[in-house]
């Protein structure tokens, strides 16, 4: 296919998932794994999606769904967020034209690198840049945080921000994002449970906690911040000892709010067990990923347990790449 072709990275939340819906910051990395969207403009007035890893294929026509490969319910759920996108970008550029879009993302599908965000952001950049339109990146995070929180309900809005200006980012709602300048090489593996969830579930999990115990959930969020005060001097510095000593009790904090599970309490004991510094859940929990911190010399030690404990664990890197055009 031919056309513009835009990408966007997955995330990985290092410290400050959950509590960063309360307000409390959150410390978050871009990763080397990236989302790719190709738009073309077609004849007639049809929006068309194609996701090539997930095998779906659907189109929109006057605002009804038509799914032409896969589950339906799995290609709305998929497509929905970029088609709000889509519909975002011509609006507020007035243009209306038919579409061709196929997604090719490396990114594990809900399983907490936030790979909807990095679809969403790679598609408003090329929809974008197809239609000639000059789009700042501010306009591409505020395009992608609306059609994120139409449909995924996703409160922070800390996925859109990290897929779109990349880096390590310190993330809080009240004062948005703050690049986090950090030069050192911080080795990561990765291990996905393979158990799929819906972040919203998750969120309301904990949201019910909150409202049941406010007093211990109050003591809890001051911890959750004084963990982000703590890492951001850590990472400055370069102590992985610290950090991974504070990856463990952040996640004994979201082990305590109910959103780990038997799958990932697995992978995260056997990384622990293999020599990792730290780790704990990333991104909204109840499966999905779990990420360890290790010295250079113990990642394939780490790799190999998360492994025979049934994860598919992958090492992962900080990329400084955000969203960006890569074909127009
Ligand atoms: C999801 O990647 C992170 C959560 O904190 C939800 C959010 O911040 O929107 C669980």
């Amino acid at each position: 296919m031919m056309g513009v072709v835009a990408s966007a990275p997955a995330k990985v939340i290092l410290f400050g998932e959950h509590f960063v819906v309360y307000g409390e910051p959150a410390i978050v990395l871009a990763i080397d794994k990236r989302a790719y969207v190709t738009a073309e403009e077609r004849k007639d007035g049809r929006t068309c999606f194609r996701s090539t890893n997930l095998d779906l294929e659907g189109y929109y026509e006057s605002g009804l769904f038509k799914v032409q490969q896969g589950d339906s319910k799995e290609a709305r759920l998929r497509f929905e967020p970029a088609k709000l996108a889509v519909d975002k970008v011509m609006q507020k550029y007035g243009k209306k034209v038919g579409l061709d879009i196929e997604i090719n993302s490396s990114v594990p599908v809900g399983a907490g690198l936030g790979s909807s965000a990095a679809v969403v952001a790679s598609v408003t950049a090329a929809v974008g840049a197809l239609l000639n339109m000059q789009m700042p990146k501010e306009e591409i995070f505020r395009i992608s945080l609306e059609a994120e929180r139409a449909v995924h309900g996703t409160p922070s809005g800390i996925d859109p921000a990290i897929s779109t200006f990349g880096g390590a980012l310190l993330y809080q709602i009240d004062t948005g994002f703050k690049p986090l300048d950090i030069k050192a090489d911080i080795p990561l593996v990765i291990g996905d449970t393979g158990v799929e969830r819906s972040t919203k579930h998750q969120v309301e999990k904990v949201r019910e906690l909150v409202d049941k115990y406010p007093r211990i959930a109050e003591s809890i969020m001051r911890a959750a911040d004084e963990i982000v005060i703590r890492a951001t001097e850590a990472l400055k510095e370069n102590d992985l000892d610290t950090l991974g000593e504070l990856m463990n009790i952040n996640h004994a904090l979201l082990y305590g709010m109910k959103v780990s599970d038997e799958s990932l309490e697995w992978l995260i004991n056997s990384a622990r067990k293999a020599g990792a510094l730290g780790a704990k859940l990333t991104g909204a929990g109840g499966g999905g990923c779990m990420v360890a911190l290790a010295r250079n010399e113990k990642l394939e030690q780490v790799i190999e347990a998360v492994l025979r404990a049934g994860g598919k664990p992958f090492k992962a890197k900080k990329t400084d790449e955000g969203v960006r055009i890569e074909r127009t």
